[in-house]
């Protein structure tokens, strides 16, 4: 028979935490402003959480910025959220590397301006030491696009020798991955009150836990990090076995 979830006071903090930063045109259109506004107010709820989880002893912080779907949207918000992220990497790298935080960005570079391309290097070299946080920006980034980019990586290592088809196999695989020095999410945090993936870690996600929350992103922060830790801190992970109690 089932056992009771563990009380949070003894399951642990996630190791992994990923979140869909979701609401900010939501967010902003309830106070009457352009969605641009909610998306700078989200780089602020990005700032607080990324202190947050440091303090809560999170170790992999992954956030999605910018999705491949995402350059649907009018050219005026795809270059407000370019510019989100050359500023935020511009007031917060300083801080970042200072504070032991360790910045990846994931996704395709290509069809990223040049300027952007370099800003992720910069970021991505200065903090190359840091570990007390890694912080993942998902940018460009569509878990379908990045399993197809694995798989044509795949068969050129095979075509050229490198790899025999024989041996792939999931572990293989996922050392294709943008991820392939993450761990996977513990708990996949989305806000927003939607309960859709969109396309986010869809390889990697295959046994987090999902935190569905109805807050705005322009909201989270502090709070809201911990309540959905302690929501993940209540489930009980079997990874396809059985009951982690009963084990
Ligand atoms: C979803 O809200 C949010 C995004 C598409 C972008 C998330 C970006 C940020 C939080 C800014 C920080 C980004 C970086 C890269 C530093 P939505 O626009 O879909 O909201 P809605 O569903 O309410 O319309």
């Amino acid at each position: 028979m089932a056992q009771p979830a563990p009380s949070s006071a003894q399951a642990p903090t996630p190791r992994h935490v990923a979140i869909i930063m979701d609401g900010n045109g939501r967010w902003a259109r309830q106070r009457n402003r352009p969605r641009t506004f909610g998306h700078a107010e989200g780089v602020e709820a990005l700032r607080r959480t990324v202190e947050a989880a440091g303090e809560a002893g999170v170790e992999y912080l992954t956030v999605f910025g910018f999705s491949t779907e995402n350059w649907r949207r009018p050219a005026e918000e795809v270059n407000a959220l370019f510019d989100l992220l050359r500023l935020y990497v511009a007031r917060d790298l300083d801080k970042l590397v200072r504070e032991g935080v360790r910045v990846r960005v994931i996704g395709g570079r290509e069809g990223l301006q040049r300027d952007i391309a370099d800003i992720i290097g910069n970021a991505e070299a200065r903090t190359r030491e840091n570990a007390k946080l890694n912080l993942t920006i998902a940018f460009n980034y569509g878990g379908q696009d990045e399993i197809a980019r694995a798989a044509r990586r795949v068969a050129e290592d095979v075509s050229s020798g490198k790899l025999n088809a024989s041996d792939i196999d999931a572990k293989v695989f996922e050392t294709y991955l943008d991820t392939d020095d993450l761990p996977p999410p513990d708990v996949l945090v989305r806000t927003s009150g939607e309960f859709r993936l969109s396309n986010f870690m869809l390889w990697q996600s295959a046994y987090a836990e999902l935190v569905f929350l109805d807050v705005l992103w322009p909201d989270f922060g502090k709070d809201a990090l911990a309540l959905a830790i302690d929501v993940y801190r209540r489930r009980d992970r079997r990874y396809g076995g059985t009951t982690s109690e009963s084990a």
